[in-house]
């Protein structure tokens, strides 16, 4: 095993060197270490106090083998020394309610607020391990199987996992992915159309940076690659499977 040496950071630094990492030492995350980061993940702000979300913090090789088959064979959430299950959770308001006779209203607005709420605490929790030299990937591959992730982690009526987050000590630290250019998502005092061009030019700065890494990529790496992901509707039986869970969007 071998035991790394910590670099703490600011949040502002772990932010600007933010790049997700999936392979890692097999160097566990001790018990101090972790109860930071889930104490500063629950500080994330939430909607009207709500907090209506749940982690599940998952070590036992077993679980985590069998999330990484349920999140589309990912391997590192098999390798990953903890991951992290961000869950929006209405059943605690539910309970809230019962304890005053009145039931929970679910429909799409607080369905929104258990997401968003969710986003929150695990983006925070992202901030947190990263800034305490930890390696992190968030796995959305846990939308694939979401009924099934809810039997195996014993989820309550009204929750469902909105994405995970493997933790561990980084075994290697890839370049930054180059993000969009700042004028095509940041506005000033009002929103200006972007010009095509800044997409021609993130097109050829992101196929830069994948042929650097040794990987085949088309010209228009971006927008050719979202064109073909999204062309058809995503998970379509997802609606119909979170409404199964407790959910509501209507
Ligand atoms: C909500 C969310 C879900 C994601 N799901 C996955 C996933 O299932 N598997 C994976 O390897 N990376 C996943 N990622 C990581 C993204 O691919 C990654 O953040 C993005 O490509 C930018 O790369 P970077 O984080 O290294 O800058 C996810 C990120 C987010 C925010």
């Amino acid at each position: 095993m071998t035991t790394q040496t910590v670099q703490h950071m600011t949040a502002i630094d772990a932010l600007l060197s933010h790049v997700s990492i999936r392979k890692y030492t097999d160097q566990p995350i001790d018990e101090a270490t972790l109860q930071q980061i889930l104490d500063a993940a629950r500080r994330a702000p939430t909607s009207s106090n709500t907090q209506t979300y749940s982690i599940v913090v998952v070590r036992d090789a077993e679980t985590k083998r069998k999330l990484a088959v349920l999140t589309g064979n990912q391997k590192h959430v098999e390798t990953s020394a903890v991951f992290m299950a961000f869950v929006a959770d209405l059943s605690r308001l539910k309970r809230a309610n019962a304890l005053h006779d009145a039931d929970l209203a679910i429909n799409n607005e607080l369905s929104m607020v258990a997401i968003v709420d969710a986003s929150l605490v695990g983006m925070a929790a992202q901030v947190a391990a990263e800034s305490l030299g930890l390696g992190t990937v968030m796995i959305g591959g846990a939308r694939n199987q979401p009924e099934e992730i809810a039997q195996l982690l014993h989820l309550p009526e009204g929750a469902f996992i909105v994405y995970g987050m493997c933790i561990g000590w980084p075994a290697e630290r890839p370049p930054q992915k180059p993000r969009l250019p700042e004028a095509e998502v940041v506005h000033y005092e009002r929103y200006q159309q972007p010009d095509d061009g800044l997409l021609h030019a993130y097109d050829a700065a992101l196929a830069a940076h994948y042929r650097g890494e040794g990987r085949e990529t088309p010209d228009a790496a971006w927008t050719s690659v979202m064109a073909r992901q999204f062309n058809q509707p995503r998970r379509p039986f997802l609606r119909a499977v979170l409404e199964k869970l407790g959910f509501n969007f209507n």
